[in-house]
């Protein structure tokens, strides 16, 4: 039997000490999966928040944190980026996210709680591959008019850098935005509300 110390009293976080990975800076690598102050195992399967240092990220990077078994990508988008959420929505399904499967207190074009800071469940709604992470302007694999995003390599859905899904792609519904808060400036807990200690 597995000795795992599951404080079910009170959530408890492991103090390891995070190796937040800001080494994504030449588009199109991989982007790096990050520890963070991750529960047990067991405590992980029943769905434990995690806790993640957003501070190393910078503008146009992404790093990809796990919480309930699946990745979650959070990207830093620039100015710029953000700017770009609002040129192509009408090559959009679902701009206002009003099908999308997203807590209450998310809104507005950038689906977040702070716009800079995107963060959504790296799965691909149509039949759940990860997403590729693609922000490069005008990719030469998805057109001049590529403004950055995610596209599934699997059958090819686009979404924009808000997980937004685009018309006439296999993914019926934007990127899922998991429950979440800030702790500090610093540091995100997914799997929690806001208001939630
Ligand atoms: S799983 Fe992403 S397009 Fe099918």
């Amino acid at each position: 039997m597995s000795n795992d110390d599951v404080n079910t009293g009170r959530r408890r976080f492991l103090t390891a000490a995070t190796s937040v990975v800001g080494a994504a800076g030449v588009v199109g690598v991989a982007v790096p999966f990050v520890k963070s102050w991750n529960p047990s195992a067991k405590a992980k399967a029943a769905g434990a928040p995690v806790k993640v240092d957003i501070s190393k990220i910078k503008p146009g990077e992404m790093i990809i944190p796990e919480w309930r078994g699946k990745p979650v990508y959070i990207v830093h988008r620039s100015a710029e980026e953000l700017d770009a959420l609002g040129q192509q929505t009408d090559r959009l399904a679902d701009p206002e996210s009003q099908r999308a499967d997203q807590p209450d207190y998310i809104e507005g074009a950038a689906r977040a709680i702070k716009p800079e800071y995107g963060i959504y469940v790296g799965l691909c709604t149509h039949l759940g591959c990860a997403p590729k992470f693609r922000p490069e302007l005008g990719a030469a694999d998805l057109g001049a008019d590529w403004l950055g995003g995610f596209f599934c390599p699997c059958h090819g859905s686009r979404f924009d850098l808000a997980g937004r899904v685009y018309k006439g792609v296999p993914a019926p519904t934007n990127l899922v935005v998991p429950p979440y808060r800030y702790e500090s400036d610093k540091v995100v807990v997914i799997g929690e509300d806001q208001g939630v200690a």
